[in-house]
């Protein structure tokens, strides 16, 4: 048997920088302060993903789509045959031809999803303005994005068992192919033309150079975090100089007007400690809180908190059912630490709470 020349340098290149970005994108998925980098590969997957759709309309033996078995007879004949007598394919197989559609709508659709999540709910990148507008629906949108990427990883599940199913029971060396690009048999080799290549080294150098690029500028439009640190001392000088003397300053969109309005009425019994202030004062400051309350506010810690709470007046952040909720997995050791002192000290591990942000990306968990 002779040796077929199969997937193209520019294929093969696809494969496997698509097989780590999508490996690195999930692997930090779950690690909130690497959410911009989550993002930014997420970027680099749109852009791997458009190549292989250009690819796929490109005269190009076996990548093109025109080249794939759609065919449904096929499909079924094909996975019957898995355990028995094999038919081989020089280029995708039925399962594989739709298997690539499948990634390719579901790892776009995690794209796309994602930015509208980053957006909406973080208030970064591109669509940060729609944050605004759309915030009350920014579950939904992740909802969707973690819909579109478990589909995806299920197909690339699938897919990665059916190889290795093939190479078990057919000794066919698939894996050897994506990589060598040569595949036994007595088909005819793909040939790429000039323009072909050039738009190859173009579109896989585009991808590298965009992710590098977007690591290099964390200003960049479509990672930028958009939410705006507030100076309290400017905004509402006495409320700045009271409220930060005993503990961290705790903006005031984290709790309903309900809670402020009940936390001001009763400040010489604030905790167990006495913070009460003359009428005048606790009156200004209350009308601030009020007036910046988290039902006044789009940001995700905002909308999420007032949710968690049902309508109750819940006096302390740390007793917000969503804040329990996002803080249980932490170490209990860390809220002793020195450092931190107690769970309400939220700027050790929230650099810039007292500027009224709390992105993901800024929590910094202090070491012993
Ligand atoms: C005399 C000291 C003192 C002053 C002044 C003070 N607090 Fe407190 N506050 C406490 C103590 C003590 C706690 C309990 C948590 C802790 O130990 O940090 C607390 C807790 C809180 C909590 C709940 C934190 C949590 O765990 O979720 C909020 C909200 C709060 N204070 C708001 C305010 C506001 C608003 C002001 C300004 C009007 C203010 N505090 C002024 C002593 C003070
Ligand atoms: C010992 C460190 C630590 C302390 C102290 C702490 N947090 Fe956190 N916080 C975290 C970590 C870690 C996460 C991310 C948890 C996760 O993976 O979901 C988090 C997540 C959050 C979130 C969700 C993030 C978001 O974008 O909505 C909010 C809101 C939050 N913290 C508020 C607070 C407030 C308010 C305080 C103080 C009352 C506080 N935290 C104290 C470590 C801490």
């Amino acid at each position: 048997m002779t040796k077929v020349y199969v997937w193209s340098l520019f294929t093969r290149l696809f494969h496997i920088l698509l097989v780590i970005a999508v490996g690195v994108v999930f692997i930090i998925a779950e690690i909130e302060n690497l959410l911009s980098y989550h993002a930014i590969i997420g970027y680099t997957i749109g852009l791997l993903f458009l190549f292989r759709i250009i690819w796929g309309f490109m005269d190009v033996r076996y990548s093109k789509f025109k080249d794939f078995n759609f065919n449904i007879k096929d499909l079924t004949k094909y996975m019957f045959s898995i355990f028995g007598e094999k038919k081989e394919y020089t280029g995708h197989n039925p399962a594989s031809s739709w298997a690539i559609i499948a990634m390719i709508i579901l790892g776009l659709g995690s794209v796309v999803s994602g930015v509208i999540v980053y957006g909406t709910q973080e208030g970064m990148g591109v669509l940060s303005f729609l944050n605004t507008s759309l915030f009350k629906d920014m579950d939904l949108f992740e909802d969707l994005h973690e819909l579109f990427a478990n589909a995806f990883m299920a197909v690339i599940f699938v897919h990665i068992a059916g190889v290795a199913l093939d190479k078990v029971l057919h000794k066919s060396d698939s894996v050897g192919s994506m990589i060598g690009g040569y595949k036994d048999g007595e088909a005819k080799s793909l040939e790429l033309t000039i323009s072909q290549k050039m738009f190859g080294v173009l579109w896989i150098g585009l991808s590298i150079g965009f992710t590098l690029y977007l690591l290099s500028t964390p200003s960049n439009i479509l990672i930028a975090d958009n939410n705006r640190a507030i100076d309290y001392k400017v905004e509402h000088k006495l409320f700045y100089d009271e409220c930060i003397s005993c503990h961290t300053l705790y903006p005031p969109h984290l709790l309903p007007k309900k809670s402020w309005i009940a936390m001001m009425d009763n400040l010489q019994n604030h905790f167990g400690d006495d913070a009460s202030l003359n009428e005048k004062d606790t009156n200004s400051i209350k009308e601030y809180l009020v007036k910046n309350s988290s039902e006044d506010s789009t940001k995700e810690a905002s909308f999420k908190i007032l949710k968690s709470m049902e309508g109750n007046a819940t006096l302390a952040i740390t007793e917000t059912p969503y804040w329990k909720k996002r803080h249980k997995e932490i170490d209990k050791n860390l809220f002793k630490l020195k450092k931190v002192g107690n769970i309400s000290n939220c700027k050790a591990c929230h650099k810039n709470i007292e500027q009224g942000l709390l992105n993901d990306k800024d929590i910094k968990i202090p070491q012993g």
